[in-house]
Order: structure tokens, then C-alpha cells, then sequence
């Protein structure tokens, strides 16, 4: 592309973000990328002042005024301020100045935040206010008098002495952030649309056509100058110009301040950083002007701004760029976070590539696709988020994200309860993403209290890849851990002997060592208690788990989900034969029996029973009665001419009982036929 097609382009774009900015309120980009267009443009008429012409966005400021409010030509242009972003191009500013004055000191500057607002223009005749206008492009607004005067912190009468007939004050009109809470609050119970921004309410309320409207809107206005209009007897200089404009009603920035030179500048630039977040208003960096009006007059102006004056903006708290991926993380509890894989952007004075989604929910409800273009925030030290997706730049080629139905991490299958945000990896025992917290709570004093496993060691140990699940460490032997830094042969001597300690154990103690979610000590008691033995509670479904007193349906889930997952089987079993054992107990007698949990098959005709009332029996005591024989079958119960039924548990291997064996089993409880 060459220079002037390039130049062509730049022009088109910057002028269409023009018109979405000031005319439609809805800019497609952010204000960093807009300022990187513009200052490219500026860059090449510079090098190519051949190309430059009248029409370019840089020779004026803004767009068009909106056709509805009658347009008011500015006395004198209300022009903008250039930016600098950089402390050397402070610096450089300041070095102009003093070669401008030809300045022998320091140069005395007035200080002031630079408002995130709409700068307006009010017009006021013998103390009255007779006009307010927005800035439209500088050299004609719209005239929005009748939505101004509604605005409360503007004064419709000067009050105090000593103001001039004719009085141009020109300052600007925002919104405080909890003003605006509380609006889009009102919004939203109103089913109405939310504001974006402060900034963006603000303009969004200005530009009503119908001033009872704005006049419900909480606008607030600044005032940091006054326009070109020759005022007989206005002070010497800024400062002492704002103290007048205050007695005379107007609101000026308390955080205003008069500071001498470049260490000034900057001094103040980062006070007002650091109290940024704490004003009630939003603002975007700092403003210095000379201080002496008369000096300010000498600078003048070149082109578009002032030389007396310029804009130190904090870094851009938005950017925009594209969502390249969605990722997931496994948390060390097992919680599964979609993350946004973002191109590099600058935004909040550092590079982002990644922001959290939160869940998957926070997804959908922001509409994102993996190829979006989205916006980006990071204010100050806040975490990066992605703040919302430009659905006009969306791809064709975007795609839905769907949350994976097994862990990324170790292929366990994930869960997501009903009343919760947040979706899980339910390979607890098992999950690499998990271990460190696994084993950590395994070998905790109220789980199997295995004395010497902290912290440090839990990370070596899974860091070298010698342990993976619990079942593991009874694996250990003393080689592996002497090898181990920080590990003296005592103490890896010690470790095992309270790893073999730690075999001889409780149930209660082992099923909360399994780290389920929502099994504490407690449950895992009652668990114990209830079912006597772990084979007992691996086999118990819901219903029977709802039994247990304390456990309510999400718990119950909860077991069932992580006792059904293979992996975590494989890891108890381990376990087991690892030699971590315990004395099983009776059951609690009012709920299981022997019964509990087992399948049935019922054949033939029984001497006594029918086959419905033989059904009952055995599932009123928490057994499960089936039509045909499988391996899953337990029982088969067996009466005369009993058939293929019959044959095929033999054939399985499956235990054949009959009436009286049953009748046994029924009334005696627990023992097993
Ligand atoms: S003085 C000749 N002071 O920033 C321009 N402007 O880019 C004199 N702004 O549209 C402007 N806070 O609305 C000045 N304390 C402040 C300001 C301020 C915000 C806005 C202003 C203007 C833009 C300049």
C-alpha cells in the first residue's frame, strides 16, 4: 500500500470512529487504538506535508453535531489537548515551554485532573447563564441550554462580585461512579438499558432531546477555563482564575494545584495516579497548563492544541483486541476455569495475554466466541477482564465455546451441580491438578495423619514424579526419599514409619481422607456409622445415601459422583491392598441390612412367598430386585422349576439361595448368607 492510500485509509477509519465516538455514542474501539490511528496519521502528514489536506481528521476535532439540537458556532474553537503518555514527552513539553518564554527559571504550572467527561461551553450575560453547547467539532456544537440548565452544580446566576458582562466558562459535564451505579441499577429494575460507562451515561444524557429526561440523570459539572471571549479584569493567572469561578459558583477540582517545573509535573502525575481509584469521578490522566495567562497567550496554539497546555493521560485502562482461544485451568480443588488465551494488548500499563472467564456461565452471558474482537479492562492492579465483545466484528469463522465433558487434566469426567456456577474434575484422587491438595488433606492430622508430609515435601514429592495419588506413598521406600533434597536419612526414616503408622486406621477417618467435596469429619462419621463397611457405602445409590442423617442431595451426589468415577475406584483399591485397613462395624441397624445395596433376581415359584411379596420384603431392607441375570447380579433366589435363570447364574458364577436362606438373610441383618 503506499503512503497516500495508507493516508486515505487512515482518514476513512478515523472518521468513521469519529461518528460512532461523538455522534452514535457506541465506539468500536478503544480510545488507545483510536490514539494509535490518529497519531500514525499525524505521523505520516508529517513526514509527507505534501499529502496533507483541509479535510483531514486531524485538522479539526470531533464530528458533526447531531441534526435535532440547533448547532451554535463557538466564539472561539474549543479545541483539545495533546497527549503525552511518556514522562520524556513531558519533559519535551516542558522544554518547549521554556524555550517558548524564553523562560530564565522554572516555569510555574497549574495542575488539574483531566476529567473523563463531555467538555460543554456555557454562556453567561450579565450573570446569567443564556447558552450552554456541547463541543460538537470545535467550531460549532449543539446548543443543549435547556438539558444544561437542569444539571444542579451549574450556576444559573453568578453569584459574589467582580465577574465580567460577558463570561464564556468552559469546563466538563460527567457523571460520578456512584451516581452511576446507583442509575444502572434503576435501569435495570426498569428493564431498560444499561450504560456502558460514566463517561458514556454522561453523553448518553446530555444529548436527550427531552430535557425532563436528562433532568432525572445525576450530570455534575467542572469548570476548568474559560472560552477566547476578551474579559476586561480576569485575573493573571490560571489558578487564580479557577479561585474566581469558584466564588462565583462554579465547581472546580479541589485536587487542583500550582507546581513549579518538570519535578512538579511529575510529582503531581503520580499523587493523582495514586488517588485515582479514590475520586468520586472517573478521570484519564492529568492536565498541566501554564499557569501565567499572559505567557499562555504567547505559546498559542498549532493546529488542533494548545502549546500551553498539555494532556499526561494515564495508560488506557481498555484495550481492544482478540479472544484467540478459550482454555481450560484445573484448580487445586478440582474447579474448572475457562480462561481467555487474548493476543498480547497493552492495557493498564502492562501486557495482557490472559484473562479469567470465571465460569462457564460468565461465557454466555458476555456472548463470547473463541475469533472475537473484545474489549479488554485492567485497572490500576486489578486482575485483567474481558469486559465485553464487539458483536459487529464477530467472524464468520467464530466458534461457541462448550465446557468439556472430562477434565482436559486427567480425563476424569466432569461434574456440575445444579445450583452451582462452577463446574469440577471429579477425579479427586486422582487428577494431577489435584494431587498436591490430595495429598495433602490425605495425610492431614484428622484424615490418615501421616506426621512429617507438609507442604515442601508434598511439592518435591509430586514435582519428581515419584507420587502421583495416596496409594502411592505406601509405595515409598527409603532410596527414593534420601535422594530428596533438604531430606536427611532420619527423618526419611521417620516418614515412613508414620506412613506404615498410618495404615492402621478408621473408616470415618478414611472416607474423609478421600477429599470429597462436602464430606467433612462429620459426614464421613455418620458415613462410618451408617454403613458399617466401605463396601457397603461404594455400593450404596441416592436414595440410600439419603438415609444417613446430615446428608441431603447435593452430598449424596456428590459421593456418588466421585465414588463412580473409575479412577477414583482404581486409587481406594489401591489403597487397600496397599494394606490401609480398619475394623469394619456393624451397620446402624435401622436402615441397612445385608440386603442393602445387592441385586436380586428372582426365579421360579418359592414354597411360601409370592414373587411380589418377596420383592417387597427385599426392597424395603435397601435391595434392588432385577429381571435377568448378569454380572452385576448378587443373588439369584431360586424356587421349583426354576429355568434359563437359573442356568445362567451358574454359568456366571453368581451365588444361588433359597427361601429359607433369604428368610434368613431378611430377619438376621447384616451377616451374608
Ligand atoms: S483544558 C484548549 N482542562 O480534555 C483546550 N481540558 O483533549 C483546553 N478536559 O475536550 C482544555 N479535563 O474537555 C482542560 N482539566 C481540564 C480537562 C480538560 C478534561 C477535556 C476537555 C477537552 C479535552 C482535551
Amino acid at each position: 500500500m503506499s503512503v497516500s492510500e495508507r493516508i486515505r485509509t487512515l482518514r476513512a477509519e478515523i472518521e468513521r470512529h469519529n461518528r460512532q465516538y461523538f455522534d452514535l455514542d457506541a465506539p468500536l474501539i478503544s480510545d488507545a487504538e483510536y490514539d494509535q490511528l490518529f497519531r500514525e496519521l499525524q505521523a505520516l502528514e508529517a513526514e509527507h506535508p505534501q499529502l496533507l489536506s483541509a479535510d483531514s481528521p486531524t485538522q479539526r476535532v470531533g464530528a458533526a453535531p447531531l441534526s435535532e439540537f440547533a448547532t451554535v458556532a463557538h466564539a472561539t474553537p474549543m479545541l483539545s489537548l495533546n497527549n503525552a503518555f511518556a514522562e520524556a514527552e513531558v519533559a519535551a513539553f516542558d522544554r518547549r515551554v521554556r524555550e517558548g518564554l524564553a523562560a530564565i527559571g522554572e516555569v510555574e504550572y497549574a495542575a488539574e485532573p483531566k476529567f473523563d467527561g463531555l467538555a460543554i461551553s456555557l454562556n453567561y450575560e450579565q450573570g446569567v447563564l443564556v447558552r450552554g453547547a456541547t463541543r460538537g467539532d470545535g467550531a460549532t456544537g449543539e446548543d443543549v441550554t435547556a438539558n444544561l440548565r437542569t444539571v444542579r452544580s451549574i450556576p444559573l446566576h453568578l453569584q459574589g462580585s467582580g465577574w465580567p458582562a460577558v463570561l464564556e466558562v468552559r469546563g466538563e459535564v460527567l457523571m460520578w461512579r456512584s451516581d452511576f451505579e446507583r442509575m444502572n441499577a434503576r435501569q435495570r429494575e426498569h428493564a431498560e438499558k444499561e450504560f456502558v460507562n460514566p463517561r458514556n451515561a454522561a453523553a448518553g444524557s446530555l444529548r436527550q432531546l427531552d430535557p425532563r429526561i436528562t433532568a432525572r440523570r445525576p450530570l455534575r459539572f467542572f469548570a476548568y477555563g474559560v472560552g477566547g471571549i476578551a474579559a476586561t479584569g480576569l485575573p493573571a493567572t490560571h489558578s487564580v482564575l479557577l479561585d474566581r469561578l469558584a466564588e462565583w459558583g462554579f465547581p472546580v477540582a479541589p485536587e487542583r494545584r500550582r507546581v513549579t517545573g518538570l519535578t512538579g509535573l511529575i510529582a503531581y502525575y503520580v499523587e493523582i495516579a495514586r488517588r485515582r481509584e479514590s475520586l468520586p469521578y472517573a478521570i484519564d490522566g492529568v492536565v498541566y497548563k501554564v499557569d501565567d495567562l499572559a505567557a499562555q497567550e504567547r505559546l498559542g496554539f498549532v493546529s488542533r492544541a494548545p502549546r500551553f497546555a498539555i494532556a499526561h493521560k494515564f495508560p488506557a485502562e481498555e484495550a481492544v483486541t482478540e479472544l484467540l482461544d478459550i482454555s481450560i485451568q484445573v484448580g487445586r480443588t478440582g474447579a474448572l476455569t475457562p480462561v481467555a488465551r487474548l493476543a498480547p494488548v497493552f492495557v493498564g500499563g502492562v501486557t495482557v495475554t490472559n484473562a479469567t472467564l470465571h465460569n462457564e456461565d460468565e461465557v454466555l452471558r458476555k456472548d463470547l466466541c473463541i475469533g472475537d474482537t473484545v474489549v479488554v479492562r485492567r485497572a490500576g492492579d486489578v486482575i485483567p477482564e474481558v469486559v465485553r465483545v464487539l458483536p459487529e466484528r464477530r467472524p464468520a469463522v467464530a466458534r461457541r465455546f462448550v465446557m468439556p465433558p472430562t477434565c482436559p487434566v486427567c480425563g476424569s469426567q466432569v461434574v456440575r451441580h445444579p445450583d452451582e456456577a462452577v463446574a469440577r474434575c471429579s477425579g479427586g484422587l486422582y487428577c494431577p491438578a489435584q494431587r498436591k491438595q490430595a495429598l495433602l488433606h490425605f495425610a492431614s492430622r484428622r484424615a490418615l495423619d501421616i506426621e512429617g508430609l507438609g507442604d515442601k515435601l508434598v511439592e518435591q514429592l509430586v514435582e519428581c514424579g515419584i507420587v502421583r495419588t495416596p496409594a502411592d506413598l505406601y509405595r515409598l521406600g527409603l532410596l527414593a526419599l534420601a535422594n530428596l533434597e533438604r531430606m536427611a536419612e532420619k527423618s526419611a526414616g521417620n516418614l515412613l514409619a508414620s506412613i506404615e503408622q498410618s495404615k492402621q486406621t478408621t473408616l470415618a477417618r478414611f472416607i474423609y481422607a478421600l477429599g470429597i467435596r462436602n464430606v467433612g469429619e462429620a459426614t464421613a462419621r455418620d458415613l462410618a456409622r451408617h454403613f458399617g463397611s466401605l463396601d457397603r457405602l461404594l455400593a450404596a445409590d441416592e436414595g440410600q445415601l439419603l438415609q444417613v442423617p446430615d446428608v441431603g442431595p447435593i452430598v449424596a451426589q456428590c459421593l456418588r459422583q466421585f465414588f463412580d468415577e473409575p479412577h477414583n475406584l482404581e486409587v481406594i483399591e489401591q489403597l487397600r491392598a496397599a494394606g490401609v485397613a480398619w475394623h469394619d462395624s456393624e451397620p446402624s441397624a435401622q436402615t441397612v441390612s445385608a440386603v442393602a445395596g445387592k441385586v436380586f433376581v428372582l426365579t421360579g415359584t418359592l414354597p411360601s412367598l409370592t414373587r411380589d411379596a418377596a420383592k417387597a420384603m427385599l426392597e424395603a431392607a435397601g435391595g434392588k430386585v432385577t429381571g435377568s441375570v448378569s454380572k452385576k447380579t448378587d443373588f439369584v433366589v431360586a424356587g421349583t422349576e426354576a429355568g434359563s435363570k437359573l442356568e445362567k447364574a451358574r454359568l456366571l458364577g453368581v451365588k444361588v439361595i433359597d427361601e429359607e436362606q433369604l428368610l434368613a438373610v431378611l430377619n438376621t441383618g447384616p451377616a451374608a448368607p
